[in-house]
């Protein structure tokens, strides 16, 4: 039997291809090993989002390839996005690779193992699947790929819901590495939700690259009753037109639903990551109406000044993106935002980067995934140049993460006192458990017995930097949320 290793560099979605690429080869007959000197098949599955991530990756195969001179027999493959936008040039810079293989060639590795093993030679395929879309479910292999699982699942799954991306950000690599969008049928991700469910997942984040742009290309899922045109009218946007309202409407909300009603077990329910301007009104009552959602949204807005968002195609301003979040946090109080943004992008100027740091503090984002920018090949944004130096990007950084790290203090202490529900996750360090409430926040607590995948309540007694300190209030704090099908009853106790 042979062993392989994968080694993630990315985002979820890249961690989500190592594990359906782990399910493939143990299906195949192959064995997972965590100890790279233990695997004659190293895989290591790229991001090409920064360059930082494209930098790490040629390090790791230089690394690699000294061991490759050690032990001759041992294949190393490269996949994710930078397979798909290097290919065949990548393999003349690094002849250490044996293997490139794209995000939707996965099904295909262990063949292409095999016919790099029998030529000898390296072997590239970066084909995106756009006639007949594949969408990996998880296999519910246990450790040694039998069909069913003996060992526990986790309590957390991620669920593909579409992938590819047609927005075209000016700064994105994404539309190009990942290709044009595909959504998956409503019927295949149903049925995965609730055979995970079955299996004891307890929360499910689903995937996308615009998530909420969801259209079920099978056309099963049911018209919401509220998308009458005269609900419509009365919750005009003031600052979208209704035409664009109109557009960036989608059936994400009727997935929503339908997920809710399949899988009642499900005691959470995520999605990551939307685009601002598909948080629409009827993206907002699903909120409102499924108790399972959790009151923490990650909605990426790159920046605070609209000359900037203009010139980054993002296709909103940021009074319609100050609406939605408002909209959407009218409607569930107690939910909290987190957000990505990039500093430094071409021309953005102090006085910017000051209404980044503006729209920053109005929003209260409890969250920021701050970046520099980065100039990436195949981008629209590469003609505008890169004219914020690198010591200037590096000080918006800084000063970014300040005023975050600030809000995210202020957030946390103000929980101090209150009682949460905690999906437990598992064992932290030493005895503690370690779990997140619906907002996403990392709380760690001590507690006797089995906790795993329970949702427990706890008091809430320190505020660290990134996490709570808690203690166990009631360990079965059950009746999940998702059996409610009434309004929402805000599950969290005091805040
Ligand atoms: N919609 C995608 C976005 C992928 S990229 C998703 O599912 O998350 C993730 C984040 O990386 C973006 O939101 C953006 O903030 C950042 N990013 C993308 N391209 C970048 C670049 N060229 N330079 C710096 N940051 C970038
Ligand atoms: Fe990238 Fe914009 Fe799509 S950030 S993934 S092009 S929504």
């Amino acid at each position: 039997m042979q062993n392989f290793a994968i080694v993630s560099f990315g985002c979820q979605m890249n961690q989500h291809d190592s594990d359906r690429m782990a399910e493939v080869l143990k299906r195949a007959g192959y064995r997972q090993v965590e100890d790279l000197d233990r695997a004659q098949v190293i895989l290591l599955n790229t991001c090409s989002v920064r360059d930082k991530a494209e930098h790490k990756l040629r390090s790791e195969v230089g690394r690699l390839g000294v061991l490759k001179r050690a032990r001759a027999d041992v294949v190393i493959g490269v996949a994710g996005c930078v397979a798909q936008q290097e290919g065949e040039r990548l393999l003349k810079q690094l002849p250490q690779i044996d293997l490139m293989i794209g995000p939707d060639n996965i099904p295909e590795l262990p063949e292409l193992l095999a016919a790099q093993k029998a030529g000898g030679t390296p072997v590239v395929r970066t084909e995106f699947d756009l006639d007949r879309p594949n969408f990996l479910a998880h296999a519910l292999l246990d450790g040694d790929g039998d069909a069913a699982p003996s060992a526990p699942m986790a309590a957390t799954a991620f669920v593909t819901v579409m992938k590819g991306c047609n927005e075209r950000c000016s700064f994105c690599i994404v539309p190009h590495t990942r290709g044009p969008e595909r959504y998956r049928p409503s019927g295949e991700i149903l049925d995965e939700i609730e055979r995970l469910a079955r299996a004891g997942v307890r929360e499910v984040t689903l995937l996308g690259q615009t998530v909420n742009s969801y259209a079920d290309p099978s056309r099963r899922l049911p018209v919401p009753a509220d998308s009458s045109a005269d609900q419509t009218q009365k919750a005009a946007w003031k600052h979208t037109k209704s035409d664009r309202a109109r557009l960036d409407e989608s059936e994400f909300s009727a997935l929503l639903r339908a997920i809710a009603e399949r899988a009642p077990s499900l005691a959470r329910l995520r999605y990551t990551s939307p685009h601002p301007r598909h948080l629409t009104r009827s993206l907002i009552r699903a909120h409102q109406d499924l108790p399972v959602l959790a009151r923490h949204v990650h909605m990426p807005v790159q920046s605070g000044s609209d000359r900037v968002l203009k010139r980054m195609i993002r296709r909103y301003s940021v009074a319609e993106y100050v609406e939605r979040v408002e909209a959407l946090e009218q409607a569930v109080p107690g939910l909290t935002l987190s957000t990505d943004i990039i500093v430094g992008f071409p021309g953005e100027t102090r006085g910017d980067f000051e209404q980044t740091l503006a729209l920053v503090e109005r929003v209260g984002f409890v969250g920021v995934f701050g970046f520099k920018y980065s100039p990436r090949p195949f981008t629209p944004a590469l003609k505008l140049g890169d004219d914020v130096d690198e010591a200037e990007k590096s000080r918006r950084l800084a000063e970014l993460f300040e005023l975050s790290n600030t809000l995210r203090q202020r957030h946390l202490a103000s929980l101090v006192g209150s009682e949460q529900l905690v999906l437990v996750e598992g064992r932290g360090k030493g005895e503690h458990w370690s779990g997140r409430t619906e907002r996403n926040e990392i709380v760690h607590f001590s507690g006797e017995g089995e906790l795993g995948r329970q949702l427990v309540r706890v008091r809430i007694t320190q505020a660290n930097k990134n996490s709570l300190f808690a203690v166990l209030v009631a360990p079965h704090a059950e009746a999940p949320p998702g059996s409610s099908k009434g309004p929402r009853r805000l599950p969290v106790l005091s805040v």
